[in-house]
């Protein structure tokens, strides 16, 4: 495209002389001659075919990204149960770096949920667990199984509590019985 172009332009102004044509011709083709310059140049220059790479690039991504897989609400729900399972069979055997551990997990669930479901109109009600896991915390860190234990139920009513104003109120969080987790071990390694 470049090349004919230039070649093409080379033609127009060999044929663009004065003493051949009369003066209102010449000024016609002399127009013309600027026009196909002004396009020549325009597919000749590299950052134009750079913009159109780029562009492309830039359409791929966005189907990509379109296509990406998101987890939804119920599915950081569902994480955030298994470490708060795992939270209290870690503090109730008073293993508080795994309990500390576990603690975290729920918290980065927590804010994952602020980034990746926003869409959500529940989202805006997340930092209602703060308070209580701010007491859990201070409890791993004091190494205190009995405020643990408070802090812990603390903890699950505020689950509810927010079950409870998104309509989700059947959906009842409770104090864990048997761990499931049959093949971890919940006492801290001596
Ligand atoms: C922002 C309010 C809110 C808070 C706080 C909250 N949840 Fe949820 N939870 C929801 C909503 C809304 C759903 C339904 C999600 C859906 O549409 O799938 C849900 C769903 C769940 C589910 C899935 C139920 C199932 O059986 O599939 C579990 C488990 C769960 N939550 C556990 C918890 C635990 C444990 C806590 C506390 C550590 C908690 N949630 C705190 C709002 C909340």
């Amino acid at each position: 495209m470049c090349i004919l172009n230039l070649t093409w332009m080379a033609e127009q102004h060999k044929r663009m002389d004065p003493a051949a044509f009369g003066k209102a011709n010449y000024q016609r083709n002399s127009l013309w001659g600027a026009l196909v310059l002004l396009i020549g140049s325009a597919s000749c220059n590299p950052n134009v075919d750079r913009t159109a790479a780029l562009e492309q690039q830039v359409a791929t991504l966005q189907a990509k990204v379109e296509q990406a897989y998101k987890p939804g609400l119920g599915e950081f729900m569902s994480v955030i149960q298994v470490h708060h399972e795992k939270l209290w069979f870690a503090g109730t055997h008073a293993n508080w770096k795994l309990a500390d551990f576990e603690v975290h997990e729920i918290m980065e669930s927590l804010d994952d949920i602020k980034v990746y479901a926003k869409d959500r109109k529940e989202t805006v009600m997340i930092g209602l667990l703060d308070p209580a896991l701010d007491s859990v915390r201070v409890s791993i860190s004091k190494e205190d199984t009995a405020r643990f234990r408070s802090a812990y139920l603390a903890l699950t009513n505020s689950c509810n509590s927010c079950h409870r104003a998104t309509e989700h109120g059947f959906n009842v969080i409770k104090l864990p019985s048997g761990s499931p987790f049959g093949d971890q071990e919940f006492t801290p390694v001596k």
